[in-house]
């Protein structure tokens, strides 16, 4: 007997073969020809099977007549060609073996619909509903392809460390690591006196992994990065988490245009993965969570993006007359609500924005000519708003370090950066993918914190 996933149990050719099945039951309906209808999932794909368990089967009275959603069940039988509408197969039962009984009292997972509010109270059995093992695969499907892009395009898999003493966005939105006891700090001259912590100095969970992948790509050409990063930004949005996953590619002797380039055939390829990958569940969202989800992709997969300078962007914006909480001024980060008016409402399409404010950026952008502005890039889509965030590096030594005394950087924490500019310097140039905003935009959830197994966010760090 052939062990088997309900995702191939499905499949027409399936039909004739005898199988073993694994997972938990979703629904049981009796008969009144005293059968009972077994409907089985087991991650593997959206749609469950249907298994038929006559009452003739030795623990039809004692057990199957007691099977309820959340139960776990091992079927043995036979694979048949349905008669019934929308399956083409279904499971004639020759054994029914129960492994875990879920009290239909207790069990919080009813038939009826939960709200991703209450679900998120129980993130340990929220991945056995439709939507979050949907989500789980097209999560994995986009990890797989951001690997398959960068490979394919003999990209260097980098790690960046986890633990980091520099502040890559200079935003001071870092989480400290420490073994110092809270409770009776170290002092020294009233300050804290960090040689006796672990690090001998003041340590942080990383915001970016780019520095260090600066690192690399200035000796190996590209290179890119795939891990968890953390902000601790008090923001409780639909669209910030205090972890994340960022996958951040660096490229030598990239300028922005190719910069540009790279990003738009990236996303892509990342769209069209899921379309042709994981069409089932992207039915399902298309019909359950954002109606129009599937047009909208595979419009994006066949458009080019628009590219807009963020000067441009200001005047689109001033000339709208659409209504702002927040004005709009030449110098001024743009807000959520004025990237959405663009990318939702004015282009309908994904945009590239370039050439940002000096002042707004990070220090390692490159300076443009103009020296007010710098080659940043920042790609938003509609209904996300900004999904990458990146920029041609600043390779030239003297200039980098005037922009580290303007934003107050210590060139001495930063001596191995500026050595990159030192020595053997290229133009180069890279970006940062959040893996969470990204399946927002493809699955259409409405909150980051649903598309990640286990978020943490200002006050919750469950599960
Ligand atoms: O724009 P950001 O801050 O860029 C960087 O960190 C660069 N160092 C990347 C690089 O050039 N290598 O972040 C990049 C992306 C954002 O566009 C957004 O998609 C995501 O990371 N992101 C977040 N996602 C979820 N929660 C948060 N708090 C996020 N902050 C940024
Ligand atoms: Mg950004």
């Amino acid at each position: 007997m052939q062990k088997m996933t309900v995702a191939e149990a499905r499949q027409p050719d399936a039909a004739g073969k005898s199988a073993r099945l694994q997972g938990w039951i979703r629904t049981r309906r009796d008969s009144k020809g005293g059968f009972s209808f077994l409907e089985i999932n087991d991650g593997s794909s959206m749609g469950n099977i249907q298994v038929i368990a006559e009452a003739a089967l030795a623990n039809y009275e004692t057990e199957i007549k007691h099977l309820s959603a959340g139960c776990s069940v091992t079927i043995e039988g036979e694979v048949k060609a349905s008669p019934a509408k929308g399956q083409a197969t279904e499971v004639q039962a020759a054994k029914v073996e129960v492994h875990g009984w879920a009290d239909p009292e207790t069990y919080p997972l009813q038939k009826k619909r939960h709200s991703f509010e209450f679900l998120r109270t129980l993130a340990h059995l929220r991945p056995r509903t439709n939507t979050f093992g949907a989500i789980a695969r097209v999560r994995n499907c986009i990890s797989r392809s951001i690997h398959a892009f960068f490979q394919e395009e003999n990209f260097l898999y980098v790690h960046a460390p986890i633990i980091t003493a520099s502040d890559c966005e200079g935003a001071g939105e870092m989480f400290k690591v420490t073994t110092l006891d809270l409770a009776g700090v170290p002092k020294l001259n009233s300050a804290v006196d960090y040689t006796q912590d672990f690090f001998d100095r003041p340590a942080f969970l990383t915001v970016s992994g780019q520095l260090e992948a600066e690192i690399f790509a200035c000796a190996l050409g590209k290179v890119y990065t795939f891990g968890p990063t953390f902000r601790a930004e008090n923001s409780n949005t639909s669209r910030h988490l205090a972890e994340f996953w960022m996958v951040e590619p660096e490229m030598a002797f990239f300028e922005l245009t190719d910069n540009m380039d790279l990003a738009e055939r990236f996303l892509k390829r990342i769209f069209s993965d899921v379309l042709s990958q994981c069409p089932e569940d992207m039915q399902f969202f298309n019909a359950q969570i954002q109606p129009g989800v599937l047009e909208t992709l595979e419009t994006v997969v066949a458009n080019d993006f628009v590219r807009l300078s963020y000067t441009e962007a200001v005047e689109v914006l001033t000339r709208s007359g659409a209504k702002f909480e927040f004005p709009v001024a030449w110098g001024h980060d743009l807000q959520a609500e004025h990237e959405r008016y663009l990318t939702g409402q004015h282009f309908k399409k994904p945009v590239i924005l370039f050439d940002y404010p000096r002042t707004i950026k990070p220090f390692y952008m490159r300076v443009n000519d103009d020296g007010r502005t710098v080659r940043a890039m920042d790609v938003l889509v509609p209904g996300v708003g900004e999904i990458i965030g990146g920029s041609q590096r600043e390779e030239r030594l003297d200039v980098m370090q005037e922009r580290m005394r303007e934003q107050k950087l210590d060139p001495e924490t930063y001596w191995w950066y500026l050595d990159l500019r030192r020595y053997g310097t290229v133009p180069h140039s890279g970006f940062g993918l959040g893996l969470e905003r990204a399946v927002q935009f493809v699955t259409g959830m409405a909150n980051i914190r649903d598309v990640i197994p286990f978020p943490r966010v200002p006050g919750s760090a469950d599960f």
